[in-house]
């Protein structure tokens, strides 16, 4: 969910701020873009120089920057899809829920209309304090958003609750706080994409000229609606760009069907894009094939159809499959949609020009099980994911 996400990060000037190195590498490794802000305190605990290499930007100290140029701080809100401050001290704290602003990082929150979370951190007796217990009930009355303090040993050598939630937990309450006004909040999402690779001998095999592109595109799609999403992909050089995407390798028709058929039954949406091998090699030679003879025959023989299996299978899941045909579109879309038990059906043409495998371009037409034919002009694939995404959760509505 973090995945190209803008998080301005507001360092106030407590112990636990030398997590932030920790906390800011999460971020970049989520695919956030992240800007910091700290107090001057902050920086007796982390220099600002080791945040701005972390965070590939320049660390945001004061109004004025080294050369005498203004740091705008209201532009600092507008940049940001969250403001997360933490760690948050009882002083900075105590400012927020009274509108004091004397340094850059208050200047920011104040004028800050994207939402402002916030991770306290202080000693044990601080943070049961009356004093701070009202002031995060005037700030959570302002709009900000709490991440708990932890319970644990304290610098001070105490211990109880007060502790920085670890940078884990917070990375993990961002994206569950991100995904949960999304439409495919807690929706388990399988694809499957790719090629299929059917061994002949050790060193050849039978395959064909998918990417994988559309199906690591629907992931993408899927999981920015915040769905938690398992890919099941086949020898392909691409993968998805979103890091909360789980990816499983596969290389056969057989094993795309074992992993498929297992995830099934905890899925509520299924989508098989895979162009899976229909024929593999009748046996396996182990060695490999020596050029002795004019003609070489090979005994092939059908592979497990995992779509099929999954439409005798079905229970509440809505499950979609994909149809790449050279004639007859729709007719032949239409019989496996029916055939396959299917909810929805995906079809392109495997020759109309921009459309099919190995390019960036594709043409849709979806079926849905109610006789719906949509029409879909020729887009990027990223685009036309998006698209049959949004099909699918109003279907699902
Ligand atoms: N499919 C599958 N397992 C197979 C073959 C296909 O899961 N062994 C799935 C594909 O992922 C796709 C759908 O079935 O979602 C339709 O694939 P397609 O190749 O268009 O049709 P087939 O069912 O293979 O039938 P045909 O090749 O005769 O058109």
């Amino acid at each position: 969910m973090l995945h190209q996400k803008k998080i301005l990060l507001g360092i106030s000037g407590g112990i636990a701020a030398y997590k932030c190195a920790h906390l800011v590498r999460l971020l970049i490794k989520e695919g956030a873009e992240v800007k910091v802000v700290m107090t001057k305190s902050a920086g007796d605990f982390i220099t600002p120089k080791t945040l701005s290499v972390l965070s590939k930007n320049e660390v945001i100290l004061d109004f004025f920057d080294a050369n005498n140029n203004w740091n705008n701080h209201v532009h600092l809100g507008e940049w940001a899809d969250v403001f997360l401050i933490a760690p948050l001290t009882a002083n900075t704290l105590s400012k927020m829920a009274n509108g004091a602003c004397d340094n850059i990082l208050l200047a920011a929150y104040l004028s800050c209309k994207t939402k402002t979370i916030v991770a306290p951190a202080m000693d044990l007796d601080m943070y049961k304090h009356a004093s701070t217990l009202q002031n995060i009930e005037k700030i959570i009355s302002y709009g900000t958003i709490i991440i708990p303090a932890e319970t644990g040993e304290l610098a001070s050598g105490l211990i109880g609750e007060g502790r920085m939630a670890e940078p884990e937990n917070i990375i993990k309450f961002l994206n569950n706080h991100l995904s949960a006004s999304l439409p495919l909040y807690q929706k388990k999402v399988m694809v499957n994409a790719g090629p299929t690779y059917e061994a002949i001998d050790p060193v050849r095999f039978i395959g064909n000229r998918s990417s994988g592109k559309m199906g690591i595109a629907l992931a993408d799609a899927f999981a920015q609606m915040g769905a938690e999403v398992t890919l099941v992909l086949g020898p392909s050089a691409l993968l998805p760009q979103n890091k909360s995407i789980k990816v499983l390798r596969i290389e056969s028709a057989e094993e795309l069907f074992e992993i498929c058929t297992q995830l099934f039954k905890d899925c509520n949406i299924a989508v098989c894009s895979a162009a899976v091998a229909d024929y593999k090699p009748k046996e396996l030679i182990i060695n490999k094939i020596k050029k002795n003879s004019e003609e070489l025959n090979l005994e092939l023989i059908k592979t497990k159809d995992t779509l099929g299996q999954l439409g005798k299978l079905k229970k509440d899941q809505c499950l979609i499959g994909f149809a790449l045909e050279t004639n007859d579109l729709e007719d032949y879309a239409s019989q496996k949609l029916k055939n396959k038990n299917l909810d929805i059906i995906i079809a392109n043409s495997a020759i109309e020009k921009g459309s099919g495998f190995a390019v960036n371009t594709n043409k849709v037409t979806i079926i849905d099980k109610h006789n719906k034919i949509t029409n879909f002009e020729l887009k990027d694939k990223s685009v036309v994911a998006k698209d049959i995404v949004n099909y699918i959760i109003e279907f699902i509505k």
